[in-house]
């Protein structure tokens, strides 16, 4: 059974036009999925499908097997399905940072020692160690971003969704929340990553580009980040490798088109050798 169903999902705020229309998609336990697609194209409404916060207005959303609709059911999404919002002051409640990333794993009533090691890890984890103590209010747009990410890590959550979380991260922060989810992902969580950038959904699993509200495209990094002209027409860059291997085989050099830097590099090796 898919750990996520889209079934002709269509969705709209003002009753004129649509933000979602004619979804269809499902996600496997395990899998790590990239959302791509323009501003405006529909991937904060699509996520905020998953954790049943929007509902459809046609269709059906089927989270770990329960229906989004059923109100029964609400809870039970909500604390498998964690997600971190665009915007990080729509995220924390409290005023002290080791109160905050406890907040979620403590509403569903964590014991108060596994509490203290699930805070400190999800802290650690997002390179925030020591700031225990600190209010939140006296933190950098990059820090309350982290401490919101913390809190659901915190959370342990079986499908954890990031919306452009990395966006107000700093390069190192960025690798390391990557690395971060690469690792939880290795451990079975699966993971709906929304980004604007390229690098980090070259190492998905799987991509869904959205446009208009509607899926423009779905599969691997290799199929869909080669798609030069479709990524162009929606305002989207190609991984460097992918853009490097275009611009050498429009330039008449007989290359593979890639997304895989280290792939691209043993070719330009091997074509350097020949030369
Ligand atoms: N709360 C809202 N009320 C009314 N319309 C909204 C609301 N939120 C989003 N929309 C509209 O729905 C469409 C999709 O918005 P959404 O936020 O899902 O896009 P997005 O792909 O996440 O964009 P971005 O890259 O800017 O975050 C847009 O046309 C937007 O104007
Ligand atoms: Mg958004």
């Amino acid at each position: 059974m898919p750990l996520i169903e889209f079934h002709d999902v269509y969705y709209t705020y003002d009753g004129e036009s649509f933000a979602l229309s004619n979804i269809n998609f499902s996600i496997e336990q395990g899998e790590f999925v990239c959302v791509l697609g323009g501003n405006g194209s529909g991937k904060s409404t699509l996520a905020k499908h998953i954790n049943a916060l929007l509902l459809p207005d046609q269709g059906s959303v089927k989270v770990l097997g329960k229906d989004t609709q059923d109100q029964n059911e609400t809870y039970y999404i909500r604390s498998h399905a964690g997600m971190v919002f665009q915007n990080p002051d729509d995220q924390l409640v409290a005023s002290l940072v080791e109160n905050d990333v406890a907040f979620g794993p403590e509403n569903l009533s964590v014991p108060t020692d596994e509490l203290r090691i699930r805070v400190a890890d999800a802290l650690a984890n997002v390179g925030l160690q020591g700031f225990d103590g600190r209010e939140t209010a006296s933190l950098s747009g990059g820090q309350k971003q982290r401490v919101a990410i913390a809190g659901v890590l915190a959370m342990k959550p079986e499908i954890l969704i990031l919306d452009e979380a990395t966006a107000m991260l700093d390069p190192r922060g960025r690798k390391g929340l990557m690395r971060v989810c690469r690792e939880l992902n290795a451990d079975g969580m699966t993971i709906i990553m929304i980004t604007h950038y390229m690098d980090e959904a070259a190492q998905a699993d799987r991509i869904i580009v959205l446009d208009g509200g509607e899926v423009a495209c779905i599969g691997s990094p290799q199929d869909v980040l080669t798609q030069h002209e479709l990524l162009e027409r929606l305002h989207l860059d190609l991984p460097f490798a992918a853009e490097l291997s275009y611009a050498l085989a429009h330039a008449g050099i007989d290359i593979t088109a890639t997304v895989n830097t280290d792939e691209l590099k043993e070719e330009l090796c091997a074509l350097a050798l020949k030369a």
